[in-house]
C-alpha cells in the first residue's frame, strides 16, 4: 500500500517571498511541494507560470507536483516539464484528451496524473488507473485557496481506492487537521494543503500533526 504524503500548496504562501516558502516546506518535512497553475479560462484565476516552477526547482530539492488547471494543457505541458516538474497533473475535464499528455509526461521521465473536479464521477478516472502514477480528487471547486472542504467527495475517494488499491490517491482543497484524516480513512494517501500549512504558526508542528492523524486514520 502507498505511504501517507503531505504536500504544502504554494498558492497559500506569501508571494513576496516564494523562494523562502519553498525552503520552509522542505524544512517542515514535507514530502513534495504542490504548485497550482491556473489559466484564467479553465478556472477564473491566474497564478503561476513555468518561471515559478523554475524558481521552486532552484529553491528546494523537494519533488514538485504541478497541477495544471488549464483548458489546453497540451499547449503548456512541455514548458512545465522543462521548468522541472516531477509530477504533472492534468484535468479530465480539460479540452485535451489525457492519454497523449500522460504519454508525453512519461516520455520525459516524469510522473503523470489525472485530476477530477468534485462533480465529475469517479468512474471518469477508471480508464487512467493503469496509465497514471496518481489520481487527484478535488475536494473544492478548483480556482482559489481557502475554500471549504466538500464532504460529498468522501464516498468517491473510498470507491476509487477500492478499484485502485496501489495508486497514489490525492485530495486537494479545504484540507485541514479535521478533513485530512477523514480523507485518509476513506483511502487518500496524498494530502495537499495550502491554508492549513502556510498560514500555521509553525508549519513543521502542523505538518507532523497532520501526518500522525492521517497515518492513524489510514491504518484504522
Ligand atoms: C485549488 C488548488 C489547491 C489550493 C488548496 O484550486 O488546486 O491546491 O491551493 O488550498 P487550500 O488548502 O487553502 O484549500
Ligand atoms: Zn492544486
Amino acid at each position: 500500500m502507498p505511504n501517507i504524503q503531505i504536500l504544502p500548496s504554494l498558492l497559500a504562501a506569501d508571494f513576496g517571498h516564494l523562494a523562502d516558502a519553498c525552503r520552509a516546506a522542505e524544512r517542515a518535512g514535507a514530502d513534495a511541494l504542490h504548485l497550482d497553475v491556473m489559466d484564467g479560462h479553465f478556472v477564473p484565476n491566474l497564478t503561476m507560470g513555468p518561471d515559478i516552477v523554475r524558481m521552486a526547482r532552484r529553491s528546494t530539492a523537494l519533488p514538485l507536483s504541478v497541477h495544471l488547471m488549464c483548458s489546453r494543457p497540451a499547449v503548456l505541458v512541455d514548458a512545465f516539464l522543462e521548468a522541472g516538474a516531477d509530477l504533472v497533473l492534468v484535468h479530465v475535464e480539460a479540452h485535451d484528451d489525457p492519454g497523449a499528455l500522460l504519454e508525453r509526461i512519461h516520455a520525459a521521465g516524469r510522473r503523470a496524473g489525472v485530476v477530477l473536479n468534485p462533480e465529475t464521477p469517479g468512474h471518469a478516472a477508471d480508464p487512467w488507473i493503469s496509465e497514471t502514477d496518481e489520481i487527484l480528487l478535488m475536494t473544492v471547486h478548483p480556482g482559489f485557496g481557502g475554500q471549504s472542504f466538500l464532504e460529498h467527495v468522501l464516498p468517491k475517494i473510498a470507491s476509487l481506492r477500492a478499484r485502485a488499491p496501489a495508486i497514489d490517491l490525492s485530495v486537494d482543497g479545504g484540507i485541514t487537521q479535521t478533513t485530512a484524516p477523514a480523507c485518509a480513512r476513506a483511502g487518500a494517501n496524498v494530502l495537499i494543503a495550502g491554508t492549513a500549512l502556510y498560514r500555521a504558526a509553525d508549519m513543521r508542528v502542523e505538518l507532523e500533526r497532520m501526518r500522525a492523524a492521517c497515518a492513524a486514520a489510514w491504518e484504522s
